[in-house]
């Protein structure tokens, strides 16, 4: 047993769905949640940068004394996985069990759907390939998804998202896929708009629940479950403006504080 809190990071608030889909599985354990909103979004930043942001993010995250810590970022996780898996602490990326879950249920065309860097860096398409060859994969980058989201901007009826679902995704509804990769942590909460553009029969596989499941059942395995169910939250940006959209996206108010922490240079 280990009650030190899990880390979680992530440019935003994206992440929220990681730390919703870990408190479903282990309600009890201590969380410490780093937002870098000032920052945002990564995707849009070149590889080199993203990989001296995530040691920055790993640092920081590592110095509040947790047991383990999630990129709930695919950004960060498709351009920097061997600098989260040389970290000293135990680390978690959004990528790889993804990629297992998509394999495991591919049955016909794979949708890929994430930020510009997660797209250009081939990651996903990569990792899916592996498993499956012969797939067909048909990845697109989605870059106002997030900045949409970090907006609140994620009412499926709300007519920038619904323009930027039609755009983004009638590749993937022209080729038929029959399931789609969110390899964005973000896009957890548009997979309504989604839904409704893509119909009910295309299955998700949503990144955060998948790292989700994976870290729930490595710290069950090794027995390092423990903790209060305490949160706390640290953010690049506003602090209120981040309790407020993390109230809506989590379902209910962050149990903890939200503190504003300066944005770290480049
Ligand atoms: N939520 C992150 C991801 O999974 C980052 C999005 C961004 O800031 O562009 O890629």
């Amino acid at each position: 047993m280990d009650d030190r809190a899990i880390g979680i990071f992530d440019s935003g608030l994206g992440g929220l769905t990681a730390l919703r889909a870990i408190r479903e599985e282990l309600p009890d354990e201590n969380i410490i949640y780093f937002g870098d909103t000032a920052r945002m979004p990564y995707g849009a930043r070149p590889a080199g940068m993203l990989r001296r942001m995530a040691r920055q993010d790993l640092d920081f995250v590592a110095a509040r004394g947790v047991k383990c810590i999630l990129a709930a970022c695919g950004t960060v996780s498709s351009t920097a996985p061997d600098v989260l898996a040389s970290y000293p602490v135990r680390t978690f990326n959004v990528l790889e069990p993804t990629v297992r879950e998509a394999a495991r249920c591919a049955d016909g065309p794979i949708g890929v759907i994430a930020t510009a860097a997660s797209i250009r860096s081939g990651a996903f398409q990569r990792g899916i390939e592996r498993l499956c060859p012969g797939a067909e994969v048909v990845a697109v980058a989605c870059p106002d998804f997030v900045p949409l989201i970090e907006r609140g901007r994620v009412d499926p009826e709300d007519p920038a998202l619904k323009a930027a679902v039609e755009e983004y995704l009638a590749p993937i509804r022209s080729r038929a896929a029959h399931s789609l990769v969110l390899g964005c942590t973000h896009y957890g909460l548009v997979a309504e708009a989604i839904r409704r553009f893509l119909g009910e029969d295309v299955k998700l596989v949503e990144a955060s629940r998948c790292a989700a499941r994976a870290l729930a059942a490595y710290l069950r395995e090794n027995d390092l479950c423990g903790g209060k169910g305490e949160e706390s939250f640290l953010t690049s940006g506003d602090a209120e403006d981040f309790r407020a959209l993390s109230t809506v996206f989590l379902g209910r108010a962050p149990r903890g504080e939200v503190c504003h922490v300066p944005a770290m240079e480049v």
